[in-house]
C-alpha cells in the first residue's frame, strides 16, 4: 500500500534524530510501510540474534509480535529497552499454550510416568512464561528455520519430545525431517481432561504435540495446492511449516520465511512459484522478482494477512519513534526477572545448537 508522504517524513525525521540510539527490526509479515524503515529484517530466528548483536542501542524497536519483542528483551542487556509499537501485536497460536495449561499437562505427564523422559521444545512463537517452563524443564526453543537441529539435540536428551505450541511445526519435522510417522505423534488438547489422551497413549508415542496452530497458515488446504497446480502448470509449491502435514506432504519444498526468501533469490528466471505464507511477505516477493521473470503467486485465491502482524502499521511507528526521540519511552516490554532466567537458558540452548 502507498503510504502517506507526511507520515514517511515524520519517520525519517523521528529516526535521524535518535540516530544510533536506536535500532528498528522488522519481521518479514511486516507491511511494506513498516519495513522500509527497518535496520534489519528477517525470521524470528535471525531477528532473535540481530537483537542480541546491538548493544550499543538503547532502544530496540520490534515490528513484529508480542514474543519477539519479549524474546528481544530476555536476550537483550539489562538497560536496553524493548518496545513494540502496537501492544496488541500478539500472536493467536502464542496464546494457545498458557502457563497454567502446560504446568497442568507436565502433572499428566508426570502422573503417567514419563516426564522424566520427556524433553520440552517450544516454537520461538511462545510466551515467555512458556519459554521460562521450556527451560526449567531442561528444554529448548526452535524455530521454523532450526526444529530439526532442535528435535535432534532434545531426542539426544531424553527419549520424548512434548512440542509446543504448534503441532504442525511438531509434526511436520517429525515425519518429514526425522523420518518418524504420524503415530508416533499425538496430540494433547488442553481443553479436555488429560489432554484427551489415556496413559497408554503418552507411554506409546515419541512426540506430544500440543494443540496450537496458526490461523493464517491453518487456512491453505489440499484443494490450494491442487487447485495452483492446475491453474499454472510447472509451479513449485512452496510452503510454511507451519502449514497443516496434508499441504506440506504435496508442496514441493518447505521453510521459514527466510528460506523461502533465499528459495527465489536462487531461482532460474522464468521459473513460476506460489508460495504458501502471510500475504504481505508474498506480495513483497511477487514485486521484487517479477523484473527477473519470476512468477510468483499467493497459494491460496483468498487473502490471508496476519492481522496482528498488522497492527505495526506507519502510524504506530511514527508515534512510537517520536516518542522515544522526545525522550518518552512507551509500550516497553520488560520480562519479569524470574522468568527471563529460565526463558533465557532455553534461548541460549537453541542459539548454542550446532
Ligand atoms: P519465521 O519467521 O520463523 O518463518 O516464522 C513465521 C511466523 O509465523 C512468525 O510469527
Ligand atoms: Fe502468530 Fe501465525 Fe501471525 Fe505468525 S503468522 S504471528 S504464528 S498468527
Amino acid at each position: 500500500s502507498p503510504s502517506d508522504p507526511a507520515l514517511v517524513e515524520r519517520a525519517r525525521a523521528a529516526k535521524e534524530k535518535l540516530g544510533d540510539k536506536v535500532f528498528v527490526l522488522g519481521h518479514h509479515y511486516q507491511r511494506d510501510e513498516v519495513i522500509q524503515f527497518a535496520d534489519v529484517t528477517g525470521d524470528s530466528f535471525k531477528l532473535a540474534r540481530d537483537a542480541a548483536a546491538r548493544p550499543e542501542a538503547e532502544y530496540i524497536v520490534f515490528c513484529g509480535v508480542h514474543f519477539m519483542a519479549e524474546s528481544a528483551d530476555i536476550l537483550t542487556s539489562a538497560d536496553q529497552k524493548v518496545v513494540l509499537p502496537d501492544l496488541a501485536a500478539g500472536c493467536s497460536m502464542a496464546d494457545m499454550a498458557t502457563a497454567e495449561q502446560v504446568a497442568e499437562c507436565w502433572d499428566v505427564l508426570t502422573e503417567a510416568g514419563i516426564s522424566e523422559q520427556v524433553v520440552p521444545v517450544s516454537y520461538m512463537n511462545s510466551s515467555a512464561d512458556i519459554k521460562a517452563f521450556t527451560g526449567k524443564h531442561g528444554g529448548t526453543i526452535c524455530t521454523s528455520s532450526n526444529a530439526k537441529r532442535a528435535l535432534d539435540w532434545a531426542f539426544e536428551q531424553g527419549e520424548k519430545v512434548l512440542f509446543l505450541p504448534d503441532q504442525h511445526l511438531g509434526r511436520n519435522t517429525a515425519v518429514r525431517d526425522m523420518g518418524m510417522s504420524l503415530e508416533d505423534c499425538v496430540v494433547y488438547n488442553p481443553h479436555k481432561p488429560n489432554g484427551g489422551l489415556t496413559a497408554d497413549e503418552l507411554r506409546a508415542a515419541k512426540m506430544i504435540l500440543w494443540r496450537g496452530h496458526c490461523s493464517v497458515h491453518g487456512r491453505f488446504s489440499l484443494d490450494s495446492v491442487n487447485d495452483v497446480r492446475a491453474r499454472i502448470p510447472g509451479v513449485n509449491v512452496l510452503v510454511h511449516p507451519e502449514c497443516k502435514h496434508e499441504v506440506v506432504a504435496a508442496a514441493d519444498q518447505v521453510g521459514s520465511t527466510e528460506y523461502i526468501i533465499k528459495a527465489l533469490e536462487a531461482a532460474p528466471a522464468g521459473s513460476k512459484w506460489a508460495i504458501g505464507t502471510e500475504l504481505n511477505l508474498v506480495r513483497r516477493l511477487a514485486n521484487r522478482f517479477a523484473p527477473e521473470g519470476k512468477e510468483i503467486v499467493f497459494l491460496d485465491r483468498t487473502v490471508c494477512f496476519c492481522s496482528t502482524m498488522n497492527r505495526i502499521d506507519l502510524p504506530h511507528l511514527v508515534w512510537t519513534l517520536e516518542s522515544l526521540a522526545e525522550g518518552n519511552l512507551v509500550n516497553h516490554i520488560q520480562v519479569d526477572e524470574e522468568t527471563e532466567t529460565f526463558a533465557k537458558l532455553a534461548l541460549e540452548r537453541m542459539l548454542a545448537l550446532p
